[in-house]
């Protein structure tokens, strides 16, 4: 296990589209184990890897929920519903948040650190959560997309905002 450097803005590799992975390899699943103890580090809820300069679709998640880590390979979203509108961070844009419109509940359909097809439904902040890490393997950052940005200190107070 360790911890990897989080790249942070204006750094070109967060604008970049992340590349497929074809084969699972040892060094694949280091990475991912490398990223989830990364992304526990930085008290995040969510990192993908161009987040630690790496162009390959990798992401961690966790959000304190019952799905607990979840670590996928090739994320991709097949179907959205509903809509949420809130406070979002990133671990490479420390110091602001912003409000995002995202789906309120996403299904994903992706391999797991073994290769193993899988699907997973959230809602949510898991749904949030699903939705930044996806974007940032299409070079898609937050600060495109949301209504207001705005530095930490100046949101509504006691209202807390998760980094991913
Ligand atoms: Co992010």
């Amino acid at each position: 296990m360790s911890i990897r450097l989080i790249v942070k803005e204006p750094d070109e590799v967060l604008h970049k589209v992340a590349k497929e992975v074809t084969k699972i390899t040892p060094n694949v699943q280091k990475l991912l184990d490398d990223m989830a103890d990364t992304m526990y580090d930085a008290e995040g809820v969510g990192l993908a890897a161009p987040q630690v300069g790496i162009l390959k679709r990798l992401i961690v998640i966790d959000t304190g929920d019952d799905h607990g880590l979840i670590k996928m390979i090739n994320p991709e979203i097949i179907a959205k519903e509903g809509e949420q509108f809130g406070p979002e961070g990133c671990l490479s844009i420390p110091g602001y948040n912003g409000d995002v419109r995202r789906a309120e509940t996403v299904t994903v359909k992706g391999l797991d650190r073994e290769g193993k097809e899988i699907t997973i439904t959230g809602s949510g902040l898991l749904a949030r959560a699903f939705q930044h890490e996806i974007d940032h393997l299409n070079g898609v950052l937050f600060t495109d997309l949301a209504e207001r940005v705005y530095e930490i200190g100046a949101e509504v107070p006691n209202r807390r905002i998760r980094r991913s």
